[in-house]
């Protein structure tokens, strides 16, 4: 096809094809995926003029609600600058963050490095690791964890079953992680966090050949079933990586900047990992991530970690305008608050809606499991798929988890600054939409 042919096409014509062209898209020409034209604080729009209330705050990374005037004006003054600058060169954008996020660092995570997506922030953190622990081969993570989609990343997450990758993945040990809502043998969940911390040293021990570099866990499981570990796990983790010299990363990519209700899931229980990587909520809707490292850890040599966009200008600019915006307008005090509210409601809910088997916080990282039956707590994926469903047409948005084989997760996770009106809009449609698939027979 030559070019003139190629200019007439309508735009019709150009959205169906780019459908059918999209190689993420198993679904040829998938027309149930929306195609979003607009974004304002908690509301999306679509091309045919619909408006949505977006409970998943487009992966959990508006926290600062979208297109927030303040990011907007701080990234066009940037663009008008300079947009792009290779790791060579410094800029006034990436001193300044630099600067900021130094300032906020819990305890000593006074080193920062920065990638665009959290996959590669994580990768950062276990090649940090793996520099200063040399000889140490192994890296041990949880079974449920979601670190990313890169090639290494998926391999220290959870297993993926006809995995088409694993010929070129490293190999990590997986351990077992407590699960307050299912602990293992119908334990009381302290006992399962002390079983979990006993295998975790007998892994250390007799589990991998050599030493172990680095333990990585999100402190708050996300994408994996939205596991909130105890705190006694993460201190008895914490703990065991002091005694045995082992580094302990966390990865806060979708805990970060006061989704938890504080400005990090560290802050939030009062434990310091030696690395910590960061994402989704820091740049005010533009692709930046990071890792912040405690000062006495070795940096990288030149030629061990640089990317070419990794240190982008106008996602830095974007970055420290959120920053100030999460700190001027209060946003992890309003994540608290709201958090409150919608999980009290929620188990409000759950008094008439079986559905529900728990509710889960804390702050904005909000979701609910759906059961079939509360006593076997078989996972009703059906039900979280419709509600998804009956959602979008109701207008409102709601966050689900395929991952990790449970898909029975809803999750209420719009940005730090919606409204209460707004969020109790969101819960009433929730209710509503339960209610329906409940008397349909749907779990
Ligand atoms: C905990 C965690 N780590 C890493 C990632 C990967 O981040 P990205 O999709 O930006 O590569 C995610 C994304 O969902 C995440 O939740």
């Amino acid at each position: 096809m030559n070019v003139a042919q190629t200019a007439v096409k309508s735009d019709e014509y150009r959205i169906e094809e780019g459908k059918r062209s999209l190689i993420h898209d198993p679904v040829e020409g998938d027309n149930t995926k929306i195609t979003l034209v607009r974004a304002r604080g908690s509301y999306v729009w679509d091309d045919k003029g619909n408006r949505y209330l977006d409970c998943t705050s487009q992966a959990w990374s508006n926290n600062l609600g979208a297109n927030d005037p303040r990011v907007v004006e701080a990234a066009i003054a940037q663009l008008r600058e300079i947009t792009h600058a290779r790791p060579n060169f410094n800029t006034k954008p990436l001193l300044t963050l630099t600067s900021k996020l130094r300032d906020i660092a819990p305890g000593d995570l006074h080193r920062i490095g920065y990638a665009l997506h959290g996959s590669l922030a994580v990768e950062m953190a276990m090649k940090l690791a793996l520099k200063n622990r040399p000889g140490a081969q192994n890296i041990i993570v949880l079974q449920d964890a979601y670190h990313g989609r890169s090639i290494t990343t998926m391999a220290a997450s959870w297993p993926h079953p006809d995995n088409p990758f694993l010929p070129l993945q490293p190999r990590f040990t997986r351990i077992p992680h407590p699960d307050p809502y299912r602990p293992r043998l119908g334990l009381d969940p302290e006992t399962d966090v002390q079983l979990c911390l006993s295998l975790l040293e007998d892994v250390i021990d007799r589990g991998v050949d050599g030493g172990v570099a680095a333990i990585m866990m999100e402190p708050i499981m996300g994408n994996g079933g939205h596991i909130v570990l105890p705190v006694s796990y993460l201190k008895g983790v914490r703990e065991i990586c002091d005694r045995r010299g082992i580094l302990l990363i966390w990865d806060e990519i979708q805990s970060c900047f006061g989704r938890t209700g504080k400005m990090f899931a560290s802050d939030f229980y009062g434990i310091v990992p030696d690395i910590m990587t960061f994402g989704k909520g820091i740049g005010g809707g533009f692709p930046l991530a990071g890792i912040f490292a405690s000062e006495k850890l070795n940096k990288f040599d030149s030629g061990e970690d640089a990317l070419t966009f990794g240190s982008f200008p106008v996602a830095m600019a974007a970055a420290i305008a959120t920053i100030d915006a999460i700190i001027e307008d209060k946003l992890c005090d309003k994540a608290h608050d709201l958090g409150i509210f919608a999980t009290g409601r929620l188990k409000e809910m759950a008094k008439h809606r079986k559905l529900i088997g728990d509710v889960r916080g804390p702050g904005l990282f909000v979701s609910i499991e759906l059961v079939k039956d509360r006593e076997t707590k078989e996972p009703a994926r059906a039900a979280a798929a419709e509600v998804y469903r009956r959602g979008v047409d109701r207008g409102v948005l709601f966050g689900e988890s395929r991952y990790a084989g449970l898909g029975n997760l809803i999750k209420v996770k719009p940005p730090l600054d919606c409204s209460v009106e707004d969020m109790g809009h969101a819960l009433d449609v929730l209710d509503e939409v339960l209610g329906s698939i409940e008397a349909d027979g749907i779990a």
